[in-house]
Protein backbone atom coordinates (compact mmCIF):
# COMPACT_ATOMS: atom_id res chain seq x y z
CA UNK A 1 0.00 0.00 0.00
CA UNK A 2 0.85 3.76 -0.98
CA UNK A 3 3.02 4.55 2.35
CA UNK A 4 -0.22 7.50 3.74
CA UNK A 5 2.39 8.45 6.28
CA UNK A 6 1.85 8.20 10.80
CA UNK A 7 -1.15 11.40 10.41
CA UNK A 8 -3.48 10.28 7.69
CA UNK A 9 -6.39 12.78 6.89
CA UNK A 10 -9.74 10.86 4.80
CA UNK A 11 -12.18 13.15 3.66
CA UNK A 12 -15.17 13.31 0.86
CA UNK A 13 -14.33 15.06 -2.24
CA UNK A 14 -17.81 15.62 -3.23
CA UNK A 15 -21.19 15.88 -2.01
CA UNK A 16 -20.43 13.14 0.87
CA UNK A 17 -21.57 9.56 0.74
CA UNK A 18 -18.40 8.79 -1.15
CA UNK A 19 -17.93 5.65 0.69
CA UNK A 20 -15.61 7.04 3.74
CA UNK A 21 -16.89 4.65 6.00
CA UNK A 22 -15.98 2.30 3.93
CA UNK A 23 -12.47 3.21 3.27
CA UNK A 24 -11.71 3.96 6.61
CA UNK A 25 -12.85 0.41 7.93
CA UNK A 26 -10.11 -0.60 5.40
CA UNK A 27 -7.66 1.58 6.88
CA UNK A 28 -8.22 0.97 10.50
CA UNK A 29 -6.52 -2.06 10.41
CA UNK A 30 -3.04 -0.60 10.80
CA UNK A 31 -4.56 2.72 12.70
CA UNK A 32 -3.99 3.34 16.60
CA UNK A 33 -6.72 6.02 16.71
CA UNK A 34 -9.55 6.79 14.43
CA UNK A 35 -10.93 10.34 15.29
CA UNK A 36 -14.59 12.50 13.46
CA UNK A 37 -13.33 16.10 13.84
CA UNK A 38 -16.75 17.21 12.03
CA UNK A 39 -20.56 17.17 11.61
CA UNK A 40 -22.91 14.83 13.98
CA UNK A 41 -25.76 12.68 13.21
CA UNK A 42 -26.13 13.80 9.51
CA UNK A 43 -23.50 11.74 8.50
CA UNK A 44 -24.08 8.11 7.73
CA UNK A 45 -21.61 5.46 6.81
CA UNK A 46 -22.33 2.22 5.47
CA UNK A 47 -19.39 -0.25 6.26
CA UNK A 48 -20.51 -4.34 4.78
CA UNK A 49 -18.39 -6.94 6.96
CA UNK A 50 -18.98 -10.28 5.47
CA UNK A 51 -22.93 -10.21 5.71
CA UNK A 52 -22.99 -7.74 8.17
CA UNK A 53 -24.05 -4.13 7.42
CA UNK A 54 -22.94 -1.43 10.01
CA UNK A 55 -24.51 2.43 9.55
CA UNK A 56 -22.68 4.60 11.24
CA UNK A 57 -23.57 8.23 12.38
CA UNK A 58 -21.41 9.71 14.94
CA UNK A 59 -19.23 7.30 15.86
CA UNK A 60 -16.20 6.67 13.90
CA UNK A 61 -16.19 3.56 11.61
CA UNK A 62 -12.87 2.37 13.48
CA UNK A 63 -15.12 1.07 16.54
CA UNK A 64 -15.45 -1.89 13.76
CA UNK A 65 -12.23 -2.71 15.34
CA UNK A 66 -13.17 -1.82 18.98
CA UNK A 67 -9.88 -2.46 20.09
CA UNK A 68 -8.40 0.61 18.56
CA UNK A 69 -9.49 4.27 20.18
CA UNK A 70 -11.95 5.89 18.70
CA UNK A 71 -12.45 9.75 19.32
CA UNK A 72 -15.40 12.03 18.49
CA UNK A 73 -13.21 15.08 18.81
CA UNK A 74 -14.03 18.37 19.44
CA UNK A 75 -15.20 19.65 15.98
CA UNK A 76 -18.40 17.68 16.10
CA UNK A 77 -22.00 18.53 17.55
CA UNK A 78 -23.34 15.63 19.53
CA UNK A 79 -26.98 14.91 20.31
CA UNK A 80 -26.38 12.40 23.33
CA UNK A 81 -29.56 10.31 23.00
CA UNK A 82 -28.76 9.37 19.61
CA UNK A 83 -25.28 8.65 20.49
CA UNK A 84 -26.46 6.35 23.28
CA UNK A 85 -28.43 4.81 20.80
CA UNK A 86 -25.72 4.25 18.15
CA UNK A 87 -24.02 3.13 21.47
CA UNK A 88 -26.34 0.71 22.11
CA UNK A 89 -26.80 -0.48 18.74
CA UNK A 90 -22.98 -1.24 18.20
CA UNK A 91 -22.87 -2.95 21.38
CA UNK A 92 -26.07 -5.25 21.12
CA UNK A 93 -23.94 -6.61 18.28
CA UNK A 94 -20.94 -7.52 20.26
CA UNK A 95 -18.87 -4.72 19.92
CA UNK A 96 -17.09 -2.81 23.10
CA UNK A 97 -17.56 1.02 23.57
CA UNK A 98 -14.82 0.72 25.91
CA UNK A 99 -12.30 2.88 23.76
CA UNK A 100 -14.77 5.32 22.44
CA UNK A 101 -13.99 9.27 24.01
CA UNK A 102 -15.63 12.22 23.42
CA UNK A 103 -14.03 15.83 23.59
CA UNK A 104 -15.09 17.97 26.47
CA UNK A 105 -15.54 20.40 23.53
CA UNK A 106 -17.85 19.27 21.58
CA UNK A 107 -20.58 21.10 21.59
CA UNK A 108 -24.07 19.70 22.48
CA UNK A 109 -27.14 19.23 19.74
CA UNK A 110 -29.78 19.93 22.23
CA UNK A 111 -33.80 19.17 21.61
CA UNK A 112 -34.34 22.92 20.76
CA UNK A 113 -31.29 22.43 18.06
CA UNK A 114 -33.58 19.85 15.85
CA UNK A 115 -36.73 21.54 16.66
CA UNK A 116 -35.62 24.88 15.08
CA UNK A 117 -33.58 23.13 12.07
CA UNK A 118 -37.00 22.24 11.23
CA UNK A 119 -38.98 25.24 11.90
CA UNK A 120 -36.61 26.81 9.56
CA UNK A 121 -36.58 24.94 6.49
CA UNK A 122 -40.35 25.01 6.87
CA UNK A 123 -39.91 29.00 7.05
CA UNK A 124 -37.85 28.93 4.01
CA UNK A 125 -40.33 26.97 1.91
CA UNK A 126 -39.15 26.03 -1.45
CA UNK A 127 -36.11 27.83 -0.79
CA UNK A 128 -35.04 25.26 1.74
CA UNK A 129 -31.91 23.73 1.86
CA UNK A 130 -33.14 20.27 2.40
CA UNK A 131 -30.60 19.30 5.72
CA UNK A 132 -31.03 16.10 6.91
CA UNK A 133 -32.93 18.17 10.38
CA UNK A 134 -30.87 16.48 13.08
CA UNK A 135 -29.93 19.96 14.67
CA UNK A 136 -26.57 20.70 12.85
CA UNK A 137 -27.30 24.18 11.71
CA UNK A 138 -28.97 25.21 14.77
CA UNK A 139 -26.04 23.42 16.97
CA UNK A 140 -23.08 25.47 14.90
CA UNK A 141 -24.89 28.79 15.09
CA UNK A 142 -24.80 28.44 19.03
CA UNK A 143 -21.37 27.46 18.76
CA UNK A 144 -20.88 30.38 16.80
CA UNK A 145 -23.08 32.84 18.75
CA UNK A 146 -21.35 32.00 22.10
CA UNK A 147 -24.41 30.49 23.66
CA UNK A 148 -23.66 26.59 22.88
CA UNK A 149 -23.32 23.98 25.98
CA UNK A 150 -20.26 21.87 25.31
CA UNK A 151 -19.90 18.12 26.46
CA UNK A 152 -17.93 19.12 29.32
CA UNK A 153 -20.47 21.42 30.62
CA UNK A 154 -22.93 18.09 31.12
CA UNK A 155 -20.52 16.80 33.85
CA UNK A 156 -21.72 19.03 36.45
CA UNK A 157 -25.67 19.66 36.40
CA UNK A 158 -25.12 23.00 38.12
CA UNK A 159 -23.07 24.02 35.14
CA UNK A 160 -25.57 22.78 32.90
CA UNK A 161 -28.61 24.17 34.12
CA UNK A 162 -26.70 27.52 34.61
CA UNK A 163 -25.81 27.14 30.85
CA UNK A 164 -29.33 26.27 29.91
CA UNK A 165 -30.86 28.84 31.72
CA UNK A 166 -29.06 31.22 29.82
CA UNK A 167 -29.52 29.59 26.23
CA UNK A 168 -33.03 29.22 26.93
CA UNK A 169 -33.46 33.23 27.54
CA UNK A 170 -32.65 33.63 24.02
CA UNK A 171 -33.75 30.70 22.00
CA UNK A 172 -37.52 30.75 24.18
CA UNK A 173 -37.75 34.09 22.16
CA UNK A 174 -36.65 33.09 19.11
CA UNK A 175 -39.38 29.55 19.38
CA UNK A 176 -41.86 32.33 20.31
CA UNK A 177 -41.82 35.49 18.71
CA UNK A 178 -40.48 34.07 15.62
CA UNK A 179 -41.71 30.58 14.90
CA UNK A 180 -44.91 31.09 16.67
CA UNK A 181 -44.04 27.84 18.56
CA UNK A 182 -43.96 26.75 22.52
CA UNK A 183 -40.93 27.85 24.93
CA UNK A 184 -38.75 24.75 26.32
CA UNK A 185 -38.17 24.77 30.04
CA UNK A 186 -34.53 23.82 31.85
CA UNK A 187 -35.83 21.34 34.02
CA UNK A 188 -37.91 19.32 31.54
CA UNK A 189 -34.86 19.35 28.88
CA UNK A 190 -32.16 18.58 32.15
CA UNK A 191 -34.67 15.76 32.97
CA UNK A 192 -34.75 14.41 29.59
CA UNK A 193 -30.84 14.41 29.20
CA UNK A 194 -29.91 12.85 32.57
CA UNK A 195 -29.79 9.88 31.71
CA UNK A 196 -27.56 9.92 28.60
CA UNK A 197 -25.40 12.27 30.57
CA UNK A 198 -24.47 9.55 32.86
CA UNK A 199 -24.17 7.11 30.28
CA UNK A 200 -21.36 9.35 28.48
CA UNK A 201 -19.63 10.64 31.35
CA UNK A 202 -16.95 8.13 31.55
CA UNK A 203 -16.07 8.50 28.14
CA UNK A 204 -15.70 12.33 27.62
CA UNK A 205 -12.24 13.62 28.41
CA UNK A 206 -9.36 16.50 26.42
CA UNK A 207 -9.06 14.38 23.43
CA UNK A 208 -6.87 16.76 21.72
CA UNK A 209 -4.21 15.77 24.79
CA UNK A 210 -5.18 11.51 23.60
CA UNK A 211 -4.18 12.57 20.29
CA UNK A 212 -1.26 13.99 20.73
CA UNK A 213 -0.35 11.57 23.19
CA UNK A 214 -0.73 8.71 20.38
CA UNK A 215 0.93 10.48 17.80
CA UNK A 216 3.81 11.18 20.42
CA UNK A 217 3.70 7.15 21.40
CA UNK A 218 4.26 6.43 17.48
CA UNK A 219 0.68 5.33 16.65
CA UNK A 220 -0.76 5.68 13.57
CA UNK A 221 -3.88 8.43 13.85
CA UNK A 222 -6.43 8.61 10.98
CA UNK A 223 -9.14 11.30 11.09
CA UNK A 224 -12.75 10.31 9.19
CA UNK A 225 -13.90 12.82 7.42
CA UNK A 226 -18.10 13.29 7.38
CA UNK A 227 -19.98 15.14 4.72
CA UNK A 228 -17.78 16.54 1.75
CA UNK A 229 -15.77 19.14 0.26
CA UNK A 230 -18.87 20.89 -1.43
CA UNK A 231 -20.84 20.91 1.66
CA UNK A 232 -18.20 22.76 3.34
CA UNK A 233 -19.28 25.97 5.46
CA UNK A 234 -16.43 27.84 3.95
CA UNK A 235 -15.19 26.15 0.54
CA UNK A 236 -19.27 24.57 -0.61
CA UNK A 237 -21.40 25.43 -2.65
CA UNK A 238 -23.35 28.34 -0.18
CA UNK A 239 -26.03 28.47 1.32
CA UNK A 240 -26.50 24.65 -0.05
CA UNK A 241 -23.71 23.42 2.48
CA UNK A 242 -23.55 21.90 5.96
CA UNK A 243 -22.74 23.86 8.84
CA UNK A 244 -19.00 22.91 9.64
CA UNK A 245 -15.95 22.55 7.71
CA UNK A 246 -15.23 18.82 6.16
CA UNK A 247 -12.26 19.84 4.24
CA UNK A 248 -8.48 19.40 5.85
CA UNK A 249 -8.33 22.19 7.07
CA UNK A 250 -11.05 21.89 9.49
CA UNK A 251 -10.11 18.95 10.67
CA UNK A 252 -7.17 20.90 12.13
CA UNK A 253 -9.32 23.04 14.41
CA UNK A 254 -11.70 20.02 14.75
CA UNK A 255 -9.45 17.58 16.31
CA UNK A 256 -6.80 20.00 18.08
CA UNK A 257 -3.89 18.62 15.93
CA UNK A 258 -0.96 21.16 14.20
CA UNK A 259 -1.28 21.19 10.41
CA UNK A 260 2.38 20.37 10.65
CA UNK A 261 1.17 16.96 12.04
CA UNK A 262 -0.34 15.85 9.16
CA UNK A 263 1.50 13.16 6.70
CA UNK A 264 -1.36 12.80 3.66
CA UNK A 265 -5.04 13.91 2.79
CA UNK A 266 -6.98 11.16 0.98
CA UNK A 267 -9.87 12.25 -1.18
CA UNK A 268 -12.73 10.09 -1.17
CA UNK A 269 -14.63 9.89 -4.64
CA UNK A 270 -16.96 7.93 -6.54
CA UNK A 271 -16.45 7.29 -9.72
CA UNK A 272 -19.70 9.29 -11.02
CA UNK A 273 -21.39 11.52 -8.33
CA UNK A 274 -24.22 12.09 -6.25
CA UNK A 275 -25.75 14.51 -3.99
CA UNK A 276 -28.68 14.52 -1.66
CA UNK A 277 -30.32 17.59 -0.49
CA UNK A 278 -31.23 20.83 -3.02
CA UNK A 279 -28.50 23.11 -4.84
CA UNK A 280 -26.58 23.39 -7.76
CA UNK A 281 -25.15 19.91 -9.37
CA UNK A 282 -23.82 21.24 -13.00
CA UNK A 283 -23.66 17.24 -14.34
CA UNK A 284 -26.98 15.69 -13.06
CA UNK A 285 -28.47 13.02 -15.27
CA UNK A 286 -32.59 14.02 -15.08
CA UNK A 287 -33.10 11.01 -17.58
CA UNK A 288 -32.73 7.06 -17.90
CA UNK A 289 -29.12 7.15 -17.19
CA UNK A 290 -29.35 9.50 -13.94
CA UNK A 291 -32.05 6.22 -12.90
CA UNK A 292 -29.78 3.68 -13.98
CA UNK A 293 -26.39 5.39 -12.01
CA UNK A 294 -28.88 5.32 -8.84
CA UNK A 295 -30.52 2.22 -9.05
CA UNK A 296 -27.27 0.33 -9.67
CA UNK A 297 -25.16 2.32 -7.14
CA UNK A 298 -28.24 1.68 -4.79
CA UNK A 299 -27.94 5.63 -4.48
CA UNK A 300 -30.93 6.15 -1.15
CA UNK A 301 -29.62 8.42 1.77
CA UNK A 302 -28.34 6.28 4.83
CA UNK A 303 -29.44 9.00 7.49
CA UNK A 304 -33.18 10.32 5.38
CA UNK A 305 -34.04 7.41 3.04
CA UNK A 306 -33.88 10.07 0.06
CA UNK A 307 -32.49 9.37 -3.66
CA UNK A 308 -29.71 10.98 -3.83
CA UNK A 309 -29.42 12.96 -7.20
CA UNK A 310 -26.67 11.55 -10.03
CA UNK A 311 -24.23 12.36 -12.52
CA UNK A 312 -21.14 12.31 -14.25
CA UNK A 313 -17.77 12.69 -12.60
CA UNK A 314 -16.78 15.86 -12.55
CA UNK A 315 -12.85 17.04 -13.03
CA UNK A 316 -13.45 20.48 -12.04
CA UNK A 317 -15.12 19.31 -9.05
CA UNK A 318 -12.24 16.60 -8.55
CA UNK A 319 -9.40 19.50 -9.27
CA UNK A 320 -11.45 21.99 -6.49
CA UNK A 321 -11.12 19.36 -4.15
CA UNK A 322 -7.26 18.60 -4.38
CA UNK A 323 -6.72 22.22 -4.37
CA UNK A 324 -8.87 23.21 -1.12
CA UNK A 325 -7.16 20.18 0.82
CA UNK A 326 -4.21 19.67 -0.58
CA UNK A 327 -4.86 15.98 -1.58
CA UNK A 328 -2.15 13.76 -1.49
CA UNK A 329 -4.57 10.92 -3.07
CA UNK A 330 -7.58 9.64 -4.55
CA UNK A 331 -9.62 6.57 -3.27
CA UNK A 332 -12.07 6.01 -6.33
CA UNK A 333 -15.32 3.96 -5.10
CA UNK A 334 -18.12 2.23 -7.27
CA UNK A 335 -16.15 1.64 -10.04
CA UNK A 336 -18.08 -1.73 -10.31
CA UNK A 337 -21.27 0.25 -10.33
CA UNK A 338 -20.76 1.61 -14.10
CA UNK A 339 -20.27 -1.79 -15.10
CA UNK A 340 -22.94 -1.98 -18.61
CA UNK A 341 -22.49 1.79 -19.45
CA UNK A 342 -21.65 1.44 -23.37
CA UNK A 343 -20.19 4.87 -22.66
CA UNK A 344 -19.42 6.88 -19.73
CA UNK A 345 -18.95 10.62 -19.36
CA UNK A 346 -16.43 12.60 -18.06
CA UNK A 347 -17.07 16.52 -17.19
CA UNK A 348 -13.41 18.39 -18.30
CA UNK A 349 -15.07 21.75 -17.96
CA UNK A 350 -18.01 23.89 -18.36
CA UNK A 351 -19.26 26.89 -20.44
CA UNK A 352 -21.06 29.82 -19.50
CA UNK A 353 -22.74 32.21 -21.64
CA UNK A 354 -20.53 30.31 -23.95
CA UNK A 355 -17.29 30.98 -22.27
CA UNK A 356 -14.61 27.87 -21.15
CA UNK A 357 -14.57 27.37 -17.34
CA UNK A 358 -12.04 25.51 -16.16
CA UNK A 359 -12.34 26.33 -12.04
CA UNK A 360 -15.31 25.43 -10.06
CA UNK A 361 -16.84 29.24 -8.97
CA UNK A 362 -18.05 29.78 -5.91
CA UNK A 363 -21.19 31.16 -6.68
CA UNK A 364 -24.65 29.38 -6.17
CA UNK A 365 -25.98 31.94 -9.35
CA UNK A 366 -23.23 31.09 -11.67
CA UNK A 367 -23.30 27.10 -10.55
CA UNK A 368 -26.59 27.12 -12.15
CA UNK A 369 -26.02 28.20 -15.83
CA UNK A 370 -22.80 26.46 -15.89
CA UNK A 371 -23.28 23.86 -18.82
CA UNK A 372 -21.02 20.57 -18.72
CA UNK A 373 -18.42 20.02 -21.35
CA UNK A 374 -17.92 16.30 -21.49
CA UNK A 375 -15.46 13.77 -22.65
CA UNK A 376 -16.77 10.33 -23.70
CA UNK A 377 -14.64 7.02 -22.81
CA UNK A 378 -16.11 3.23 -23.54
CA UNK A 379 -17.56 1.79 -21.15
CA UNK A 380 -17.20 -2.10 -19.97
CA UNK A 381 -19.43 -5.35 -19.44
CA UNK A 382 -17.84 -7.32 -17.27
CA UNK A 383 -18.77 -7.59 -13.49
CA UNK A 384 -14.92 -6.00 -11.82
CA UNK A 385 -16.52 -6.83 -8.45
CA UNK A 386 -13.78 -9.84 -7.87
CA UNK A 387 -11.10 -8.07 -9.20
CA UNK A 388 -7.96 -7.45 -7.05
CA UNK A 389 -5.27 -5.97 -8.79
CA UNK A 390 -5.31 -2.96 -10.91
CA UNK A 391 -4.32 -5.86 -14.08
CA UNK A 392 -7.23 -7.79 -13.60
CA UNK A 393 -9.64 -4.68 -14.65
CA UNK A 394 -10.60 -4.85 -18.40
CA UNK A 395 -8.73 -2.49 -20.16
CA UNK A 396 -11.53 0.30 -20.41
CA UNK A 397 -11.78 0.38 -16.55
CA UNK A 398 -7.95 0.86 -16.38
CA UNK A 399 -8.29 2.92 -19.14
CA UNK A 400 -11.33 5.16 -17.04
CA UNK A 401 -9.15 5.15 -14.06
CA UNK A 402 -5.86 6.22 -15.57
CA UNK A 403 -7.88 9.60 -17.53
CA UNK A 404 -9.64 10.55 -13.90
CA UNK A 405 -5.60 10.56 -12.30
CA UNK A 406 -4.52 12.71 -15.10
CA UNK A 407 -7.03 15.16 -15.73
CA UNK A 408 -7.30 15.29 -12.08
CA UNK A 409 -3.50 15.58 -11.17
CA UNK A 410 -4.26 13.65 -8.30
CA UNK A 411 -2.86 9.60 -7.96
CA UNK A 412 -5.57 7.18 -7.35
CA UNK A 413 -4.47 4.76 -4.48
CA UNK A 414 -7.34 3.00 -3.83
CA UNK A 415 -9.78 1.07 -5.97
CA UNK A 416 -13.24 0.34 -4.42
CA UNK A 417 -15.55 -1.96 -6.51
CA UNK A 418 -17.64 -3.40 -4.31
CA UNK A 419 -18.77 -2.56 -1.23
CA UNK A 420 -17.50 -5.31 1.05
CA UNK A 421 -14.31 -4.94 2.90
CA UNK A 422 -12.34 -7.41 0.56
CA UNK A 423 -13.60 -5.57 -2.58
CA UNK A 424 -10.65 -3.22 -3.10
CA UNK A 425 -7.77 -2.75 -4.96
CA UNK A 426 -4.44 -1.19 -2.99
CA UNK A 427 -1.93 0.11 -5.48
P1 LIG B 1 -20.05 7.74 3.31
O1 LIG B 1 -21.09 8.61 3.93
O2 LIG B 1 -19.04 8.52 2.55
O3 LIG B 1 -19.41 6.80 4.29
O4 LIG B 1 -20.81 6.84 2.23
P2 LIG B 1 -22.23 6.10 2.45
O5 LIG B 1 -22.02 4.90 3.30
O6 LIG B 1 -23.27 7.07 2.84
O7 LIG B 1 -22.57 5.70 0.95
C1 LIG B 1 -21.76 4.84 0.21
C2 LIG B 1 -22.59 3.60 -0.18
O8 LIG B 1 -21.93 2.91 -1.22
C3 LIG B 1 -22.75 2.61 0.95
O9 LIG B 1 -23.98 1.97 0.81
C4 LIG B 1 -21.59 1.61 0.71
O10 LIG B 1 -21.88 0.30 1.18
C5 LIG B 1 -21.55 1.61 -0.79
N1 LIG B 1 -20.20 1.42 -1.35
C6 LIG B 1 -19.02 1.90 -0.92
N2 LIG B 1 -18.04 1.58 -1.78
C7 LIG B 1 -18.62 0.87 -2.77
C8 LIG B 1 -18.12 0.27 -3.96
O11 LIG B 1 -16.95 0.33 -4.31
N3 LIG B 1 -19.03 -0.38 -4.75
C9 LIG B 1 -20.35 -0.46 -4.43
N4 LIG B 1 -21.16 -1.09 -5.26
N5 LIG B 1 -20.83 0.09 -3.31
C10 LIG B 1 -19.99 0.75 -2.51
P1 LIG C 1 -21.92 11.73 4.96
O1 LIG C 1 -20.92 11.86 6.09
C1 LIG C 1 -24.55 13.64 2.09
C2 LIG C 1 -26.32 17.49 3.26
C3 LIG C 1 -27.82 17.51 3.47
C4 LIG C 1 -28.13 18.92 3.04
C5 LIG C 1 -26.93 19.70 3.58
C6 LIG C 1 -27.17 20.37 4.91
O2 LIG C 1 -22.78 10.53 5.06
O3 LIG C 1 -21.24 11.90 3.65
P2 LIG C 1 -27.32 19.43 7.40
O4 LIG C 1 -28.28 18.43 8.01
O5 LIG C 1 -25.90 19.05 7.50
O6 LIG C 1 -27.58 20.83 7.87
O7 LIG C 1 -27.73 19.43 5.82
O8 LIG C 1 -25.88 18.77 3.70
N1 LIG C 1 -25.59 16.46 4.05
C7 LIG C 1 -25.10 15.33 3.54
N2 LIG C 1 -25.18 14.82 2.29
N3 LIG C 1 -23.84 13.01 3.03
C8 LIG C 1 -23.71 13.53 4.27
O9 LIG C 1 -22.91 12.97 5.21
C9 LIG C 1 -24.39 14.73 4.58
N4 LIG C 1 -24.50 15.48 5.69
C10 LIG C 1 -25.22 16.54 5.34
O10 LIG C 1 -28.45 16.56 2.64
O11 LIG C 1 -28.10 19.02 1.63
MG1 LIG D 1 -23.16 8.88 3.92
Amino acid sequence: MTDLGQTKILLGAQWGDEGKGRVTDMLAATAGVIARSSGGMNAGHTVIVGDEQFELHLIPSGILHSEKKNIIANGTVVHPPSLVGEMEGLEARGLSMNNLFISDAAHVVMPYHLLLDRLEEERKGDQKIGTTKKGIGPAYTDKAARRGIRMGDLLDLEEFRTKLARNLAYTNLLLTEIYKSKPLTVESIVAEYQPFIERLRPHITDTAVMLEKARKAGEEILFEGAQGTLLDLDHGTYPFVTSSNPTAGGVCTGSGIGPTCIDSVLGVTKAYLTRVGAGPFPTELDDDLGSRLQQQGGEFGVTTGRPRRCGWFDVPIAKFAARINGLTHLALTKLDVLSGFESISICTHYLLDGETIEELPTSARLLDKLEPVYEEMPGWTEDISSARTFEELPTTAQNYVQRLEELCGVPVAIICIGPGREQAIVR
